[in-house]
């Protein structure tokens, strides 16, 4: 598994990998306060769903570590911070779910003792327990995922799949969503080959999936996004697994723009369709993925990626980060509770009220 850390923290702030300089150079930013994890979240220093979430949970203390008032002003001041950061970026529920979760516990906190240093206290070990149940959450979405990956597989010495955009451990506090059963797989002796879309306009597939790869010893190819269905006919993928940013009730998806033409293509040829994704990117109160926020983001990313410019000036960009597969298209949403199949209304429902396996 990618030894790079993606959150961490020093005793005195928040360390995040800054995912925009990868893959030419490993380097690292301190996050001290609200606005820096604004920033870093809104610009994808950090990114992906569990990642942004652990991070807004820091951000919210960091955003209310030095101030000075009383339980009732600090819950305010929090809800203030909460409100600002949930701004930064739409589509990721984990977000949202997140930033939710620490005022749950600053308001328990403040019933359980009014001293408002005890509440901060309470909010940082709720973000670095968090640090830590993301990684439990994705390896047990490894070890749920690995046992379809395995069955798609049977007889085949090299278990091959194709992923799209970064939902490995640089999305996650470690393992990730779509590549824990690899990172668990292999653990294990498996062998996997690794077909990455390079994930246009951003290239988190050939920037950070391939460089995570690389780094963890696992045999990674990065194709254009436009080769994918080349690849789909000429080489034998046993299966796509990607990973979430929302997932509806009824279990449709919004991922990195792209993932629909990939799951169109998947159908075309037959492959089976995987989403892994913990349950807290599950949106329960949406019931379609109609009602998705998709973010859009700045043309520049389309017109001018990475230095030269790619379009002629002036002329208008279409840029939404995110894409809505149907559920229709999806074979199983593999979470760390279980794996949920169609009729997904039904199957999501369950996995809401069980426990984790
Ligand atoms: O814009 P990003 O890089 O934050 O988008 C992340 C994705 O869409 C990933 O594909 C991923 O599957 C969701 S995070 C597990």
């Amino acid at each position: 598994m990618n030894p790079t850390p993606t959150i961490t923290w020093t005793g005195e702030c928040v360390r995040l990998l800054d995912q925009t300089q990868l893959p030419a150079r490993t380097v690292f930013v301190d996050i001290a306060d609200e606005q820096q994890m604004w920033d870093a979240i809104k610009r994808l220093v950090v990114r992906g769903a569990p990642a942004i979430g652990v991070s807004a949970a820091f951000g919210a203390y960091l955003g209310v570590r030095n101030f000075g008032g009383d339980a009732r002003a600090l819950l305010l001041r929090l809800s203030e911070v909460c409100d600002y950061l949930a701004t930064s970026r739409p589509t990721a529920v984990n977000l949202f779910w997140a930033l939710k979760r620490v005022q749950r516990i600053a308001l328990q906190a403040s019933d359980d003792d009014s001293d408002p240093k005890q509440i901060k206290q309470r909010l940082l070990d709720e973000a670095l327990g968090m640090l830590d149940e993301d990684c439990a959450t994705n390896k047990a979405i490894g070890e749920n995922g690995l046992q379809l990956l395995e069955r798609c597989a049977t007889g085949s010495s090299v278990i091959n799949v194709l992923t799209h955009c970064n939902a490995g451990s640089l999305c996650a506090v470690q393992y990730g969503t779509a590549l824990a059963p690899i990172y668990v797989g292999a653990q294990r002796g498996l062998r996997f080959h690794v077909y990455s879309d390079e994930t246009r306009p951003l290239l988190q597939g050939s920037r950070i999936t391939a460089y995570e790869l690389q780094q963890s010893g696992i045999p990674v190819t990065v194709l254009c996004d436009n080769m994918a269905a080349q690849v789909m006919r000429s080489q034998q993928i046993h299966a796509i697994i990607v990973g979430a940013d929302r997932i509806a009730a009824n279990g449709d998806v919004a991922n990195k723009i792209g993932t629909l033409g990939v799951a169109i293509l998947a159908k075309h040829f037959n492959i089976p369709f995987y989403v892994a994704a913990p349950i807290s990117t599950i949106d329960y109160d949406l019931r379609t993925g109609k009602e998705i926020p998709i973010e859009h983001r700045a043309p520049e990313e389309v017109s001018h990626g990475f230095g030269q410019p790619t379009a002629p000036k002036g002329v208008e960009i279409y840029n939404p980060a995110f894409d809505v597969t149907p559920s229709d298209l999806v074979s199983a949403i593999i979470t760390e509770r279980g794996v949920a199949t169609a009729p997904y209304e039904a199957s999501l429902a369950a996995l809401r009220s069980s426990e984790s396996k």
